[in-house]
């Protein structure tokens, strides 16, 4: 006799993807069959990449190239076990010690995955009788942070110092420890969280500072420190988190902070205790990337550059790029299935762009994310623009006041006041 019901059922029922498959719009997982960093090639069509993390454009550096290709005929392709036992390398504990120094902080620890790094962290520190703050916009790697984390989590509206005041007035006391948490630059609006005003409310109600800078590695600060270098205050900052996968070329993330607490999160972080080390080659691209930060000020220069160059032509273009200041600009679509159908022909006319679609967003939000690369040349840009052009017009994106004036409207209730551009 059965009893109960088939775990497989949702499966069978999931029909979301497969709608758009069988519309030629889906979106994702597109095989990338060569890249150059700046242009990849899919369904045998060269695109132009404005849909990556690789803020200073540093995969197909060919000296970090060469770095990665030298570590693998020193220590082999793979180090096959966790760090703490038998995958430790020389090469990570440099990485770490080169990386404390670059943001300012006694110590920093390598993850092997960013996701990782939030997960592992705030389930090591955050116990029973703590509380975390998250900023409603945070990362899907704190939010699965905090579902680990055995304290409760508090959610406040995106970067609105009223909100998380309001709420730490009315719930601090109730906790022993506490954190607030954000990204330092929100990885689909692009926005820069204020961080001034966040230090402020946590030292006026005890709290410790997590800033991720997953996206502002490479991207604030005077050669790409982070969101505190930016600021002037990263003394103040108690936990900064970075990832690999974006400016670094590679992939892995770092936690840094004070010694004594590393060396906790150390022992205690299980993704970082049974889960194998960074790869030898992984780990020299980080190592070479950084060299490259902190002599070569040229590459964050051009990044700067291009991504002002970009949001001013978008923006007098007519494109709502919910006032984003970073090289990732959002170009505000409204409803899903526009913001499918112009990804799809983007890509079709050469430009690789990925929407951002609810619960990413909320309803009715949806999202051309576009980022830029240091590496771009102006010729890369302008064709990106011109299709940008055309198609936004074709769509009915661009064009029409009426739409202009609900976009503006969509901003405002959806991503405050600073997004009005
Ligand atoms: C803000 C933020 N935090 C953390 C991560 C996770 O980093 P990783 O790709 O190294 O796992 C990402 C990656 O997308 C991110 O955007």
């Amino acid at each position: 006799m059965s009893t109960g019901g088939d775990l497989f059922s949702k499966c069978y029922k999931f029909e979301d993807a497969k709608k758009l498959q069988a519309m030629g719009l889906y979106p994702y997982f597109r095989p990338i069959t060569a890249s150059t960093g700046n242009n990849v090639v899919t369904a045998g069509k060269r695109q132009v990449m404005i849909g990556s993390n690789n803020y200073l454009g540093l995969t197909h550096d060919r000296r970090v190239m060469e770095a990665a290709q030298d570590a693998i005929d020193k220590y082999g392709t793979g180090c096959t076990g966790s760090r703490f036992l038998n995958g430790n390398l020389d090469l990570h504990e440099q990485l770490e010690a080169r990386l404390a120094a670059f943001v300012g902080k006694e110590a920093a620890l390598c993850f092997s995955t960013g996701f990782f790094v939030n997960q592992g962290t705030l389930g090591a520190l955050v116990g029973r009788a703590d509380v975390i703050y998250s900023d409603r916009e945070n990362h899907a790697s704190i939010v699965e942070g905090t579902r680990v984390a055995l304290g409760d989590t508090i959610r406040f509206k995106h970067n609105d110092l009223e909100d998380l005041e309001r709420v730490l007035k009315n719930t601090r006391e109730k906790y022993d420890g506490a954190l607030i948490i954000a990204d330092g630059v929100f990885s689909m609006s692009g926005d820069i969280l204020n961080l001034p005003g966040m230090i402020d409310l946590g030292k006026k109600y005890n709290c410790k500072i997590y800033v991720d800078d997953a996206h502002s590695l490479g991207v604030l600060g005077p050669r790409g420190e982070g969101t505190g270098h930016h600021f002037g205050n990263h003394q103040d900052i108690d936990l900064v988190m970075g990832t690999f996968s974006k400016s670094f070329a590679s992939i892995g993330g770092f936690i840094a902070g004070t010694s004594d607490v590393v060396h906790y999160i150390k022992h205690k972080a299980r993704p970082f205790m049974f889960s194998a080390a960074m790869s030898p080659a992984s780990t020299a691209t980080v190592l070479k990337c950084l060299d490259i930060m902190e002599t070569e000020p040229e590459h964050l220069r051009s990044l700067t550059d291009n991504a002002a160059y970009m949001s001013k032509n978008l923006r007098s273009m007519g494109f709502n790029t919910l006032n984003s200041r970073t090289p990732i600009i959002p170009l505000l679509i409204g409803d899903d299935a526009t913001a499918f159908a112009m990804t799809q022909k983007l890509c079709e006319e050469g430009v690789f762009v990925t929407p951002v679609v609810r619960p990413a967003v909320p309803e009715g939000c949806s999202l051309i994310r576009t980022s830029y690369m240091a590496s771009h040349t102006k010729e890369d840009l302008d064709y990106a623009l011109e299709h940008l052009e055309k198609i936004g017009r074709e769509f009915g994106v661009l064009g029409s006041a009426e739409t202009t004036e609900r976009l503006n409207r969509i901003a405002l209730e959806n991503f405050g006041a600073h997004s009005i551009q």
